[in-house]
């Protein structure tokens, strides 16, 4: 059986930066209150007219697929991850796929929110495994900043996001120790409604429905940050322990511990509990916030461009998010 390995990452962030003392003059909040609760700084947020949940993942592809040294054309499958679409529909896989000039391969789209992108790699995995595909990109892309509520109503849930995007590209591997060892996921809708957006959707008679762009609690998101946290801490544990003991690993053998970046308290709690040391964790919640879909990617770009993606290096990836969702992924670099 073959295995998939990642050949190449990229990145791509809008240019504008928000502080969260910019946040001050839209909203109730302090630079305080978001640093200790969440350990954000400050976030990208997109500029319209320039940047699409489409493109920006297109230009994250094209540094991807340039470190890996393909062309577009090499492609043979797009699997797409965001929650936040450019189109109700169709998704955004198929711009991509247009904007790179791909001959007319398969777009996916997968929502699966923060878990995303690990879902989406796990669905590219398999396609490799058997032999389906050789070449899949594999990307993750938010725009979030023009749905958020941004005044004192929405603080709890606005100051945490961020707008960016991440690409990665697999390629067959033949040596059975090396590249993605497996895919865990999970999820449990019982907790659908405790962070999502629900406008618009059937849960109305009709999905435009009168006084709806009033209707914050229902076009914004919404949640309920504590359950979320705690399902959060528990449920990101289990499935990385799940993917050690799946492999015969212990934590000591994690090189690199890769968290979705929701909030860098759950990122420190995992830390502590795991006993790894600062250099086998990375974090960058502090310049991002929470990016979803693009978390994980991003990360992996900027661990490659700081030149600390070794080969034979065990990375850990872990993600928790709406659904609930959670999935982990273990890759023999
Ligand atoms: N600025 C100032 N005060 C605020 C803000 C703000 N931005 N937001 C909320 N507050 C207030 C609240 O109104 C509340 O005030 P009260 O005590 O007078 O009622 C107080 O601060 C405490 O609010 P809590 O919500 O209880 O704060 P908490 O300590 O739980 O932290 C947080 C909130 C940061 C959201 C935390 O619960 C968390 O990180 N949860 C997990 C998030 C997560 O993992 N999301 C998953 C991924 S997202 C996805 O999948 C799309």
């Amino acid at each position: 059986m073959l295995q998939s390995k990642i050949v190449g990452v990229g990145h791509y962030l809008p240019e504008r930066v928000v502080t969260n003392y910019d946040l001050v003059n839209l909203m109730d909040t302090s630079d305080e209150w978001i640093r200790e609760r969440s350990g954000i700084e400050e976030r990208r947020f997109a500029t319209f007219g320039v940047d699409t949940t489409a493109n920006m993942g297109t230009k994250a592809a094209r540094i991807a697929l340039e470190r890996a040294g393909l062309e577009p054309d090499d492609v043979d499958f797009i699997v797409f991850a965001t929650l936040s679409p450019d189109y109700y529909f169709p998704g955004p896989g198929v711009t991509v796929q247009k904007e790179l000039g791909i001959k007319t391969v398969g777009a996916l789209d997968v929502r699966n929110q923060c878990s995303g992108f690990i879902y989406g790699l796990s669905v590219a995995d398999q396609f490799i495994k058997t032999g389906m595909y050789k070449t899949i990109l594999v990307i993750g892309s938010e725009i979030h900043s023009n749905g958020l509520d941004m005044t004192t109503r929405g603080r709890a849930v606005s100051v945490l996001f961020g707008d960016g995007a991440g690409a990665a590209v697999l390629q067959a591997e033949e040596d059975p120790s090396k590249g993605i060892l497996s895919t865990h996921l999970h999820s449990q809708g019982e907790f659908a409604d405790v962070l999502c957006v629900k406008a618009p959707g059937n849960f109305k008679e009709k999905k435009f429905y009168e006084g709806m762009l009033e209707d914050f609690d229902m076009i914004a998101p919404q949640m309920d940050g504590q359950l979320v946290f705690k399902n959060a801490v528990t449920r990101f544990a289990e499935v990385i322990y799940e993917a050690l003991e799946t492999n015969n690993f212990t934590t000591d053998d994690i090189d690199m511990l890769v968290t979705h970046q929701a909030n860098l308290r759950i990122s420190q709690f995992l830390q502590k509990k795991m006993q790894l040391p600062d250099d086998r964790v990375y974090n960058n919640i502090m310049k991002y916030g929470n990016t979803t879909a693009a978390t994980i990617p991003i990360v992996l770009s900027e661990l490659w461009e700081q030149k600390r993606i070794k080969p034979n290096d065990l990375y850990m990836l872990a993600a928790f998010g709406s659904g609930f969702t959670w999935a982990s992924a273990i890759i023999r670099w």
